[in-house]
């Protein structure tokens, strides 16, 4: 695991955005795993500014809310068009996020693994990480998914989330969520870690113990992990 101090937000984003180019610079037919949250946020403001061709790249996103609309501008589709798709060259057709709006979240998320797979999986994997350790919305337990599926939010993310919300009563309670295999079946995994409120679990990150009570800590396990923060955790 590589660790890598920035100065500030800006540093960070600007450092994870020149990541994501250099990745598609070298192969602009990558597949990249996209992440929603605050952290990177200002990485994908740094890319638009940035004007890098997208015009052969494979989105993947980590989760999506279930059940949720579309068109709910707390929905991760939604933010995802807002804070990047949008504003770049992508064709709609190679974006992938699971449909909050699907009637059958078992098929969709089968069919969801099942694509990952035919493209074999991530070429880059960008992570944020939630407070109480998770990864996507692979909540802390004794037993992780592999697989994507239908995930009940820890009352920690609801409470953790609801800043997004009108009230709290308006977080979803599930969510569809890739699992540690998709997640895992990347060649290349950038975490970004933003602000003090991380600190704790940072630090329980870095002391290279496993647990699935912090499940970001099993990153250790992968071979190829970047994680940038913002130095504010340190
Ligand atoms: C959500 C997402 C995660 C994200 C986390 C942290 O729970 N499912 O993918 O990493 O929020 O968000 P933030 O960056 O706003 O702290």
């Amino acid at each position: 695991m590589k660790k890598v101090i920035c100065k500030s937000y800006e540093e960070m984003s600007a450092l994870a955005a020149f990541t994501i180019a250099l990745q598609i610079q070298s192969k602009p037919d990558s597949v990249i795993g996209f992440a929603t949250g605050s952290t990177p946020v200002g990485t994908y403001k740094r890319l638009i500014e940035m004007e890098v061709d997208f015009s052969k790249v494979t989105a993947f996103n980590l989760d999506e809310y279930y059940p949720i609309k579309r068109d709910n501008p707390q929905s991760y589709c939604y933010f995802m068009k807002e804070k990047l798709f949008s504003h770049i060259n992508i064709p709609v057709g190679n974006i992938n996020i699971p449909d909050g709006e699907c009637d059958e979240p078992v098929k969709e998320c089968a069919d969801y693994d099942a694509k990952l797979e035919r493209l074999g999986g991530t070429d880059l994997q960008i992570l944020g990480i939630g407070k109480n350790g998770h990864i996507a919305f692979v909540e802390p337990a004794e037993n992780l998914p592999l697989a994507t599926g239908l995930v009940d939010l820890t009352d920690d993310t609801i409470k953790a989330n609801s800043r997004f919300f009108d009230k709290p009563g308006d977080v979803p309670r599930q969510a569809i969520s890739m699992g540690l295999r998709g997640i895992f079946n990347s060649r290349h995994i950038l975490l970004l870690i933003s602000g003090q409120g991380k600190a704790e679990v940072a630090k329980k990150l870095f002391a290279g113990e496993l647990s699935t009570n912090v499940p970001a800590s099993l990153l250790n396990l992968h071979p190829n992990v970047t994680v940038i923060t913002d130095g504010s955790t340190d």
